[in-house]
C-alpha cells in the first residue's frame, strides 16, 4: 500500500506515495516548507482513517493551531491528528538502550503502538542537538526506526539540512529521502524539491518547482534542470 502526500505531482514522482512501513526522510533548510509537506502526508493519512501521530518539536499547540489548522488541506482532518508537542531533552534517553529510546517514543505519543498507522517525526534535528553526539543520534534514529518497522509504522522523519558540513545518518538509513531547497534561478530565488532516494520505483532526478500558498504546497510546471554539464555522451 501507498501512502500519499494528495499532491498528485509528488505522489507520482515517489511512485504513488510513501510505502507502508517504511522509514523515510524529507530534509531541506529552515523554512523551506519541510513542515507543511509532512502535514500534507499527514492530513492526507488522517483524510483516509489512518492513526496518525505529529510529533512536533518546533512547534507548540498555540501556534499550530493558528499556523498548519488555517491550511485548506487541514480543515477537515485537524483534529483526528494525534498532535503531541514536545521538547527532546537528553536525560529522558539515558542511557541510550533500545528499552529507554522505545519507552520514551511510546510515551511522547500516548497511544498503543498497534494504534499508529503513521508517524511523523518533526524535527530530529532537535534529537541531534540534545544528544549532541552522533553515535549516540544515530542509535536513537536506528532504534526509533526499528520501532516503526516492528509495529507497522510508516515513518516521516523531519531534519534539517545542514548549510555546510556532513550531512547526518539519517538519510542511509531512510527508504526514501526528499530535498526540498531554495534554487537560484534566472528569476531570482525558487522553491523547489528533488527526491534522492526511493527504494522500490524508479524517480525523477531533475527539481521539481513548487510554492507555498493558503493551499499548502502547490507544485508549478515543468523542472529545473542545470544549465551547464561537465560530460557529454559519445556513442563509440
Ligand atoms: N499561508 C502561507 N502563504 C504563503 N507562504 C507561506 C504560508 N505559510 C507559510 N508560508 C511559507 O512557508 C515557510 C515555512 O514553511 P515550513 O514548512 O514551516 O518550513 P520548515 O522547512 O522550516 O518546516 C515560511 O517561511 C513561508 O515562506
Ligand atoms: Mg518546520
Amino acid at each position: 500500500m501507498k501512502l500519499k502526500f494528495g499532491l498528485k505531482r509528488l505522489d507520482d514522482a515517489i511512485g504513488g506515495g510513501l510505502d507502508e512501513n517504511t522509514v523515510n526522510l524529507v530534509t531541506g533548510r529552515s523554512g523551506i516548507g519541510k513542515t507543511i509537506l509532512a502535514s500534507h502526508w499527514a492530513a492526507e493519512g488522517a483524510k483516509n482513517g489512518m492513526g496518525v501521530a505529529y510529533l512536533a518539536t518546533t512547534l507548540v499547540k498555540r501556534s499550530c493551531e493558528t499556523y498548519l489548522k488555517k491550511f485548506r488541506f487541514m480543515e477537515d482532518v485537524y483534529d483526528k491528528i494525534h498532535w503531541r508537542f514536545i521538547r527532546v531533552d537528553a536525560k529522558y534517553m539515558m542511557p541510550v538502550t533500545r528499552e529507554r529510546i522505545e519507552q520514551a517514543v511510546i510515551t511522547t505519543i500516548k497511544m498503543k503502538p498497534e494504534d499508529v498507522d503513521m508517524i511523523v517525526f518533526d524535527t530530529v534535528t532537535d534529537l541531534d542537538k540534545a544528544l549532541a553526539d552522533p553515535v549516540l543520534f544515530r542509535r536513537v534514529i536506528k532504534y526509533m526506526a526499528d520501532l516503526c518497522y516492528k509495529n507497522d509504522i510508516t515513518a516521516l522523519f523531519i531534519e534539517e539540512a545542514p548549510m555546510m558540513g556532513d550531512w547526518s545518518e539519517t538519510k542511509n538509513l531512510s527508504e526514501s529521502v526528499i530535498f526540498l531547497d531554495l534554487l537560484h534561478t534566472e528569476n531570482g530565488y525558487e522553491r523547489a524539491m528533488r527526491i534522492l532516494k526511493k527504494y522500490r520505483s524508479s524517480h525523477p532526478l531533475e527539481w521539481i518547482p513548487y510554492d507555498i500558498t493558503d493551499e499548502g504546497i502547490v507544485f508549478k510546471e515543468g523542472w529545473y534542470v542545470r544549465r551547464d554539464y561537465s560530460y557529454i555522451y559519445k556513442s563509440d
